[in-house]
């Protein structure tokens, strides 16, 4: 054969496997409003950055006539690239060919992507839309799933993972995801779950459509399984690149940095009257986080899970940084079981990535009820406490308003390793709330008061003075220092540069048992 017939084969072979499971079914999964795999990669990823692996590999089956059924590539486009300049490792699963369903060569695929990734020290983003296991395949399906599942874990903390889901992820295919460190979903196109609507209809006799069992609005407010919920592809793929702009390649770099016209010295006046003068009224903690970072911009992680804490990325003076806050316009900002969970999963995330971490802090205590003690709130607020602890990354908390009870504990106070504590003069840091502290320790003198209402109000007068303040805990050095809230933006910035080189370890250990 001639060379240029060769290379007349390698551009046929090039082109089929571009084409995919064919124009029929490529036109079916445009009218479903979804892209293609190939459309997808082209759009996340800088333009012409894109290098594909594996366009050849084929499965090697031959039960149910898949002998005569291949197509290049088996299902899914894997390969290399860049996002805003930084390499990634992208595999994409093309519904077009068998459903996008994983065989064990489709999953082999993965695999080679995952350990080239690791080894390169850069982040892996999959973009999945699949019908599971390839039903014809068995066995090998499901040990290509299990091999996938291994690498998920062995990332896990070494190079960022993300996972996309663009269409059906079902049955255990769902753990790939799960061990990701973030899901991002699609509005409408996407369904993730365990068994779908037939298997629980005859299981339990409920009835429920693909939408309200494992939507992308149930995910990302119900369950926390997704971090994001995207309007649509185009919108979930430039979250992955927003994303990318706060967490580095790989655990031993830094966080890039974002350089920003905001002055770092710049005091954000309106900070010091948004605590309302009641201390029961709420406000918006967002708003406090918009008026400390880097030209206002926060993104907001689970926004809509757990809404009674706020976690997210933004910048401080270039640096990245990974916020933390109670938001007290939903249940007073109070810590629940989920709230614990969300917190806990952001900041191990933060910690394996270098990324420092800011709190800022109002929180009333822990939510009291049956529902909560019997939910495990013991179990779940332990987890937060165990994620701040072992966290080594610069940690600095900002006491806002309240600091009550175990709560104070937990939410990175200098006693389990923060490197800087500072309150506003409206902290307010006790064992518990005024009423509460008084009903509890003048019980006795109260019910033989004469106006017990208004010895009570006394009472808790004399408490607020002497403990609802920053002093007492500053005084005890608990509190580094107590600033005008107008000063944050500063005073975090430069305590962040301060703390650049921090070194941090843990004592030598396999790993710790984080109440799970
Ligand atoms: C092989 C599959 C497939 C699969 C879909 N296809 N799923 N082929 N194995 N798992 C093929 C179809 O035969 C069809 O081929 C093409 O993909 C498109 O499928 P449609 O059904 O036409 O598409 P749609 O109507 O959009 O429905 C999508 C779907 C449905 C909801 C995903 O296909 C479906 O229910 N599939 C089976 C899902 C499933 O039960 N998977 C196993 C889950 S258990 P043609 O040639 O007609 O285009 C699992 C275990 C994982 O995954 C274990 C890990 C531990």
């Amino acid at each position: 054969m001639s060379n240029d017939r060769r290379i007349q084969e390698l551009y046929d072979r090039k082109a089929e496997a571009r084409a995919g499971g064919g124009a029929e079914r490529i036109a079916r999964q445009h009218e479903k409003g979804k892209m293609t795999a190939r459309e997808r990669l082209e759009l996340l990823l800088d333009k012409g950055s894109f290098r594909e692996m594996d366009v050849f590999v084929t499965h090697t089956s031959t039960d149910f006539g898949l002998e005569e059924q291949k197509v290049l590539g088996d299902g899914v486009v894997t390969g290399y690239g860049a996002i805003r300049g930084r390499l990634v490792y992208v595999y994409a699963q093309d519904f077009t060919v068998f459903g996008g369903s994983v065989s064990w060569a489709h999953a082999m695929k993965i695999c080679k992507l995952m350990d080239t990734a690791m080894k390169n020290g850069a982040p892996i983003i999959g973009l999945n839309d699949s019908g599971g296991a390839r039903i014809q395949e068995g066995v090998h399906s499901l040990a290509g799933y299990a091999e996938i599942f291994y690498r998920n874990v062995m990332a896990s903390g070494v190079v960022p993972q993300i996972s996309v889901i663009m269409g059906p992820c079902a049955g255990g295919a769902v753990y790939s995801p799960a061990i990701t460190d973030f899901v991002i979903m699609v509005k409408d196109t996407s369904q993730m779950f365990v068994t779908g609507p037939d298997v629980v209809k005859t299981v339990t006799q409920e009835e429920v459509t693909f939408e309200e069992l494992g939507g992308a609005f149930v995910h990302a407010s119900k369950s926390g399984v997704a971090h994001f919920a995207a309007e649509n592809e185009e919108d979930a793929l430039f979250l992955v690149q927003n994303l990318l702009e706060y967490v580095p390649n790989n655990n031993m770099d830094d966080p890039p940095a974002r350089p920003s016209q905001d002055d770092p010295l710049r005091q954000a006046a309106e900070l010091n009257t948004i605590i309302p003068d009641s201390p029961t009224r709420p406000y918006d903690m967002k708003t406090v986080i918009k008026h400390i970072v880097d030209d206002g911009q926060f993104l907001e992680v689970h926004q809509h899970w757990a809404m009674n804490i706020l976690v997210g990325f933004a910048h401080l003076g270039g640096r990245s940084v990974g916020i933390v806050a109670q938001q007290p316009a939903v249940l007073a900002g109070v810590l629940d079981v989920e709230a614990s969970q969300k917190a806990a999963r952001f900041v191990r995330f933060c910690d394996s990535f270098n990324i420092p971490l800011v709190v800022l802090e109002d929180v009333p205590g822990f939510m009291p009820g049956v529902t909560q003690e019997h939910g495990g709130i013991i179990r779940h607020g332990a987890k937060l406490l165990y994620a701040f602890s072992e966290a080594t990354v610069p940690k600095v908390t900002v006491i806002v308003r309240k600091a009550y009870g175990g709560a104070y504990c937990v939410m990175n106070p200098r006693h389990l390793g923060a490197d800087m504590v500072l309150a506003w003069p409206s902290a307010e840091i006790a064992v518990m709330g005024p009423e509460g502290a008084v009903n509890v320790i003048f019980r006795r003198e109260l019910a033989e008061a004469a106006d017990p209402a208004a010895r009570r109000a006394e009472l808790v007068e004399d408490y607020r003075r002497r403990f609802a303040n920053p002093y007492v805990a500053a005084s005890a050095g608990f509190i580094d220092n107590v600033i005008e809230p107008s000063e944050t933006r500063p005073r975090l910035i430069n305590v962040l540069e301060m703390l650049q080189n921090k070194r941090g370890a843990l004592p030598p250990k396999k790993h710790g048992n984080i109440p799970l």
